[in-house]
């Protein structure tokens, strides 16, 4: 078992929203808070400020959060939410003036002396777009940040555009904030089977051994969404799936899911060895991509990327992509890791699939590669796709499962929102689960070289999918050209609760 520490709850702790009237805060911020208070893990001594720019009432910022405020316990979580807003003021001011600053160090302060803290701690949470980034960095630093006590900053992507504008964002950062008091949020590091992937890689021999080249033939990480951009055109034509997704989310996947093993699970072993398997991953061929944008759907009813009125007609820009990654080292040369993201698809998945070598053929003739899939969401899984003799009589083989679905295993677990395990993480200074600035220039210098091809004037054009559809129509021959073995001849569907009815006939 990993150590996991005393809880410590810190008292008197002062949190800091900025762009509390924003969507971020009130669809994740305020939620994530909320659920970490409902189930302890955020002392009722913490105190709670949002800043924006609207000029909210308490009132006016409650009605926008508490449709998003998720209840598990019934009428005692009512009880939970009037305390919650309790803990919260909302200060409206600018971000680029000095008055709204400086009422907040007001307060903080005035709560500070209050509850008698001698080393403030201070958190801050910046939901706030790119334009305004630095400008409230710098009033922080400069007007509220802790001098004789913990200043904690959470920082939102898009941390730049590309590998360029993110340095220079980090080099405006860097005399601003030490390291180690910037936490970098990507979300996906807060999922539950994403936090799982060292455990179950590490913790288990029969998984651990064969986790090469040796042994798999191909990895996929795929994330699907059933849904397009539906009012967020304007901010996504700009940005594209391989940003919005992909350079971030996947690529930490496919980080944990390739790295070495660290000396420790502290958080620098864990980054350090991040930052070693990144190194080692291959220029991506930009030539070998697959790039798409959803049409209408089939029957018309869905619309076009296109058709959203905050986009041009003749967008460009990629709503679905494929590609493959190629990690010169000992464990994975040669192995094709796949990475494929698209929105409005026809289904919402996010999982990864590790499929193994084929046995040697001799006795078996077409008997299907072991695949373990980690399905990230929804309805978290792990499982093992292994061929067995079909019951009864029968010498066939067929192909069943090992099946960890959380769902039903762990029926009486909380499992917390990302958002809630990174903020608890924040609190507690715990930066395993956060993007270190060396990690984000690595990430950020492979994929530039391929936004910047897909972005000349002269750039591909993407392939138009249906809406609804499973992305444009190479994506099976891509997928068989870097060597998935499509199952095809082997029909499984997961999970398989039912014998086939010709299984039954076997008895
Ligand atoms: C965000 C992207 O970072 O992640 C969105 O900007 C995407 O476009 C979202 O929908 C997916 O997150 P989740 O947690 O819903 O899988």
């Amino acid at each position: 078992m990993i150590s996991e520490g005393p809880i410590k709850f810190e008292k008197n702790t002062v949190i800091s929203v900025f762009g509390a009237s924003g969507d971020l805060a009130k669809k994740k911020t305020f939620p994530a808070l909320f659920g970490l208070f409902r189930e302890g893990y955020l002392d009722p001594s913490t105190k709670i400020f949002g800043y924006a720019r609207s000029k909210l009432s308490m009132d006016d910022l409650k009605s926008r959060v508490l449709p998003h405020l998720k209840k598990l316990h019934g009428e005692a979580d009512d009880v939970k939410i009037e305390q919650f807003f309790k803990m919260i003021d909302y200060i409206a001011g600018n971000y680029d003036t000095d008055e709204g600053f400086d009422e907040l160090r007001t307060q903080i302060e005035r709560f500070e002396k209050r509850a008698q803290v001698d080393v403030p701690h201070r958190l801050f949470y910046l939901a706030l777009p790119p334009s305004v980034f630095l400008t409230v960095a710098k009033q922080i630093k400069s007007r509220v940040y802790a001098q004789n006590g913990i200043t904690r900053v959470i920082v939102e992507k898009p941390f730049g555009h590309d590998l360029a504008s993110a340095n220079e964002l980090q080099e405006n950062l860097g005399p601003l904030f030490k390291e180690e008091e910037l936490f970098r949020i990507d979300h996906y590091l807060g999922k539950e089977l994403v936090k799982n992937l060292l455990v179950l890689r590490f913790g288990n021999q029969f998984l651990n051994a064969p986790w090469n080249r040796d042994n798999i033939q191909s990895v996929q990480i795929s994330f699907k969404e059933r849904f397009g951009t539906e009012g967020r055109g304007g901010y996504f034509d700009s940005i594209g799936i391989i940003r919005d997704v992909m350079q971030n989310h996947l690529l930490q996947i496919l980080t944990l899911l390739t790295m070495e093993r660290p000396v420790s699970f502290d958080p620098e072993s864990i980054r350090d060895e991040k930052v070693k398997v990144l190194k080692a991953v291959a220029p991506i061929d930009t030539d070998d991509v697959l790039l798409g944008q959803y049409g209408k759907s089939e029957d018309g009813s869905k619309p076009a990327y296109v058709d959203d009125d905050t986009v041009e007609k003749d967008s460009k820009c990629v709503t679905f992509a494929a590609m493959t990654f190629n990690i010169e080292n000992e464990r994975w040369e040669g192995v094709p890791i796949m990475m494929r993201a698209g929105k409005a698809l026809n289904e919402s998945k996010v999982e990864i699939r590790l499929q193994y070598k084929a046995v040697a053929s001799g006795v078996f003739k077409d008997i299907p590669n072991n695949e373990l899939v980690i399905r990230v969401q929804p309805d978290a899984a792990v499982y093992l796709k292994f061929n067995a003799k079909t019951p009864g009589l029968s010498n066939a083989t067929q192909v069943t499962d090992l099946n960890l679905t959380y769902a039903s295993r762990y029926q009486d677990f909380w499992i917390p929102e990302a958002y809630e395990v990174l903020i608890r993480d924040a609190l507690l200074g715990d930066h395993s689960n956060f993007v270190r600035d060396d990690e984000l220039e690595i990430s950020w210098g492979l994929f530039t070289p391929l936004l910047k091809h897909i972005e000349r004037p002269d750039g591909p054009t993407p392939e138009i999918y249906p809406y609804g559809s499973r992305g444009p129509k190479g994506l099976k021959e891509y997928m068989q050209k870097h060597k998935y073995v499509m199952p095809e001849k082997h029909p499984y569907a997961w999970p398989v609760t039912k014998p086939k009815p010709d299984a039954k006939k076997d008895k």
